[in-house]
């Protein structure tokens, strides 16, 4: 976007992580946020952002509240169509459910239908930036870059990779998947918005060969990013253990072949053993934590007290089509309500559910210097919400005394239905037809 405007609306950010710092939470009632070529150039009081730039013309979002835009950690495009299969657990979800559709993604017709509304799913729930599990077939990941670049959001993401253990229309040769993943990577990776991420699957479908293509892509591109899943359910705890003998834990399989770090993302770690835990955090590697997805498939509760306390970094992920739906909102709801009643209880406040979906997810893919909160210089990625007239949560919000209390009523009752307007470096990729 080039020009300038001047937004006027409450506004909430966080410029660190609330629960180490309470400072570093930002809550502006009558707020004004400058924007100007893309880039937030100051953010502050309505009147004193106004007193310095009066000619700027005021965008008057006033009875709404602007955040920054959400960040969705741990999201599969292939199972947009898989959301509300309810009762199973993970490994026959995935062979009744997930597997036979992602399966259907060889189709590059319904795969380009699929990322498109995949997309902009994301993006109707307030979602700019998503790091998400492309397909096992590349023609079906290309789409999933094309769409994202085509509706203007921020997303990592990467061929997945497997060569067992799922079914053969959806396994690779390590020859195909380096051949392949090089190709996706030299096409989309740091191109616009869009960053690549080796995408091994789980440990369990990928054999020692594949896990070593992995390495070696990570060596030879060191910006590109890394994701997969960890210690979800107990059975594949098991299974993995008795694939790779020689590991410590699940972890270890990761580590040995240089997966962890600053750059990989993780989901899930709901059977996380202490020393993994303090491993995690050693490397710098993120756990997305998908809080639905642990509830629906029955995976546990996630064990959020012992990884904060020893300093793991946390983000959450919507894990669609294992988790519920798209909203990072939702997400960080179903996280405090889990947390309250987890075996080690602990309280998430309002400031850190907005953190934890948005400045942590910034962070943990590494782009804390560009998007997540609203300093000045940062990309313009915001999401304007207003609920409608007649909602449950406008009626909240006229009783609302504080702006605490704003904050934990829209956590817990804005949808997509009071997403009004999404933007990604100032552009708009998503507005309500609601007026
Ligand atoms: N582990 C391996 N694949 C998947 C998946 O698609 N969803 C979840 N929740 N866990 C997985
Ligand atoms: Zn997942």
């Amino acid at each position: 976007m080039t020009g300038a405007e001047l937004i006027r609306s409450t506004i909430f950010h966080t410029t660190g992580d609330p629960y180490r710092d309470s400072q570093t939470f930002v809550a502006i009632d009558d707020g004004g946020l400058l924007v100007r070529d893309g880039r937030i150039a100051a953010c502050g009081d309505f009147a004193a952002v106004r007193a310095a730039h009066a000619d700027v013309p005021v965008t008057d979002w006033r009875g709404g509240y602007v955040l920054p835009g959400l960040v969705d950690t741990h999201v599969h495009f292939p199972q947009l169509r898989v959301i509300g299969h309810l009762g199973g657990s993970l490994l026959d979800w995935l062979e009744r459910a997930a597997l036979p559709e992602e399966t259907r993604m060889a189709d590059v017709t319904y795969a380009r239908d699929t990322a498109r509304r995949f997309v902009r799913a994301l993006v109707s729930h307030g979602t700019t930036t998503a790091s998400v599990f492309g397909a096992h077939f590349a023609p079906a990941t290309a789409e999933l870059f094309d769409a994202a670049e085509v509706i203007g959001m921020r997303i990592a993401a990467g061929l997945v990779l497997s060569d067992r253990r799922l079914r053969p229309e959806l396994h690779t040769t390590v020859e195909t998947a380096y051949r392949e993943s090089t190709t996706l990577i030299g096409r989309y990776h740091g191109h616009g918005r869009a960053l690549y991420s080796v995408t091994p699957r789980f440990a369990l479908s990928a054999s020692e060969a594949m896990l070593e293509v992995c390495q070696t892509l990570m060596r030879e591109q060191p910006s590109i990013r890394c994701q997969s899943h960890i210690n979800e359910q107990r059975d594949e705890i098991g299974a993995v253990a008795t694939l790779f003998p020689w590991a410590e834990d699940y972890l270890g399989v990761y580590e040995r072949f240089g997966l962890v770090g600053d750059r990989t993302i993780l989901a899930h770690d709901v059977h996380a053993t202490a020393s993994e835990i303090e491993r995690l955090a050693d490397s710098g590697t993120t756990v997305a934590h998908c809080p639905a997805s642990n509830a629906a498939l029955g995976s546990g509760i996630f064990p959020f007290r012992r990884h904060l306390e020893a300093g793991v970094r946390c983000a959450l992920g919507t894990d669609v089509g294992g988790g519920v739906g798209f909203g990072v909102l939702k997400e960080a709801l179903q996280a405090y309500l889990m947390q309250r009643s987890a075996p080690e209880p602990m309280v998430l406040t309002p400031p850190h559910l907005l953190y934890l979906a948005t400045r942590a997810g910034a962070e943990a893919l590494g782009l804390a210097h560009l998007i997540g909160d609203f300093e000045t210089g940062k990309a313009a990625d915001l999401v304007y919400l207003r609920p409608p007239e007649d909602s449950v949560l406008a009626d909240v919000l006229r009783g609302a005394r504080d702006l605490d209390r704003v904050l934990s009523a829209l956590i817990t009752l804005a949808g997509a239905e009071s997403i009004r307007d999404v933007r990604v470096d100032g552009d708009v990729v998503y507005r309500s037809e609601v007026a």
